[in-house]
């Protein structure tokens, strides 16, 4: 079931959009490789902007995906280089997806930053596609939605927290709290190439 929790209204009147760089570069595709985890008793994470300074800025928060275009997703998720996917999947992950965030530029209408987590409602969560359109980097979107999507795990009493990290978003996840390896645990994920390596 999605959250239908609206964290600042929808409408897009009397934005401000600040200016932003003209021709985004997508990037080369890649493949996730590090587990890294967050395991929080107590301390929340502090807001680096306000939704309402977000939403001076032009950006609307969003915490359902009910008005989420999926082509506008995929066209997000390809120009960061993950592969396009089936809408049809996508929404169907979404519908078990209790908790995302994303990001709308008020202007264009179209999602620039997005985040979501899946997990046992209790005690474990993961992150997944963790994205800001190239356009939109280094304006603190990311940190925004992961800010706000780790608060909301914790506001639910969960408290053990982990996504897959390529090592060269590792920096952009550390001083949001998570860690690689904490205490020498490691994250291992099925191999499919393995196992069909192994098979022929
Ligand atoms: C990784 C990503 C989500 C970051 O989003 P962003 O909006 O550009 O990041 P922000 O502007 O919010 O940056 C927040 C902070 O992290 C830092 N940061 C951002 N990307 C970083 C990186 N790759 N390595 C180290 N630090 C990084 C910023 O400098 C900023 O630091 P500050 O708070 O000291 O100013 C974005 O670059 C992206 O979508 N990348 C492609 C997809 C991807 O790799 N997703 C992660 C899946 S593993």
């Amino acid at each position: 079931m999605l959250i239908h929790r609206s964290i600042i209204s929808s409408s897009p009147l009397l934005l401000k959009p600040i200016s932003l760089p003209p021709n985004p570069k997508p990037l080369k595709p890649k493949t996730l490789t590090i587990s890294s985890s967050f395991s929080f008793s107590s301390t929340k994470p502090s807001l680096s902007i306000s939704d309402s300074d977000l939403l001076s800025r032009g950006f609307v928060l969003h915490s359902s995906a009910s008005s989420l275009n999926l082509d506008d997703l995929n066209t997000v998720f390809v120009r960061v280089g993950f592969p396009r996917r089936d809408p049809a999947k996508i929404r169907k992950a979404l519908d078990h997806t209790p908790s995302l965030l994303w990001i709308e530029h008020a202007k264009t209408r179209k999602p620039v930053a997005f985040a979501r987590a899946t997990g046992d409602g209790v005690f474990n969560a993961i992150i997944w596609d963790v994205v800001v359109d190239p356009s939109y980097q280094g304006f603190g979107l990311g940190k925004a939605v992961m800010e706000r999507l780790i608060r909301e795990l914790l506001d639910r009493g969960i408290s053990n927290i982990a996504l897959y990290a390529e090592p060269k978003v590792l920096g952009f996840y550390r001083p949001l709290g998570f860690s690689a390896d904490p205490d020498g645990i490691r994250g291992m994920v099925y191999s499919m190439k393995q196992q069909q390596r192994k098979r022929n």
